[in-house]
């Protein structure tokens, strides 16, 4: 099956999405690793218990972000992955690096992109006021969330919402969304091209019903 490698630096429930509908089924990958910048992350305790292989890779321990990136690169193409991805991993990445996954790694950012890009996404759309708040799944690309957005999830803001309200509502359109684009990358209904995200017919219809 499709082999992935997924890079995380905290909980990991994207993760355990992964694992999940790939135990049941529904998601023909193969987790070759996960490979965390934190020792202390809760997604390998997750990887563990699902029998797949964890790295830890402490930015700290490295002079610079192209050296960190350097390593992490040479790690994960061990594996040779068809995709890479990146589930709450927390670290802003080299132009070399983005470059050399172009149109094979997918992010997941809590925010309707181009919106709200960087950190605190939840706060920042309840103090603009904003009606309605998200989640997009995008190809990354050297600029930090920029790359070309493959689908959302929205909800709307109530005046009763904080932004931990929000980032559970959100946690769960993220564990529906995110192995759905998984899934029509590893069944090549999700292209890549040109800087742009492509889906095929059936599967525009199928985004359509989300
Ligand atoms: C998710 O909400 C994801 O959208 C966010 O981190 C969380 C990870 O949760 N990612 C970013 O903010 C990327 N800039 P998880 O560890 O439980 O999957």
């Amino acid at each position: 099956s499709f082999p992935i490698v997924v890079l995380i630096s905290g909980s990991g429930s994207n993760l355990q999405a992964l694992i999940d509908q790939s135990l049941q089924g529904q998601l023909n990958i193969n987790i070759c690793a996960v490979i965390s910048n934190k020792a202390d992350a809760y997604g390998l305790e997750r990887a563990k218990a699902a029998g797949i292989p964890t790295h830890t890779l402490n930015h700290k321990s490295f002079d610079s972000r192209e050296a960190f990136d350097a390593e992490l690169q040479k790690l994960i193409d061990q594996y040779q992955p068809k995709l890479v991805v990146l589930a709450g991993f927390m670290r802003i990445l080299t132009e070399t690096f983005a470059q050399h996954y172009e149109g094979r790694m997918l992010n997941i950012h809590p925010s309707l992109l181009p919106k709200y890009k960087g950190l605190n996404t939840h706060q920042r759309a309840i103090d603009a006021n904003e009606k309605e708040h998200g989640v997009s799944v995008h190809f990354v690309s050297p600029e930090l969330d920029a790359g070309a957005v493959i689908l959302q999830a929205s909800t709307d803001i109530t005046k009763e919402d904080t932004a931990e309200s929000l980032a559970s509502r959100i946690h769960a359109m993220e564990h529906i969304i995110y192995p759905l684009a998984v899934k029509w990358f590893s069944e090549d209904r999700l292209t890549f091209h040109d800087g742009k995200a492509f889906l095929d017919k059936n599967t525009l219809s199928e985004s359509g019903v989300l």
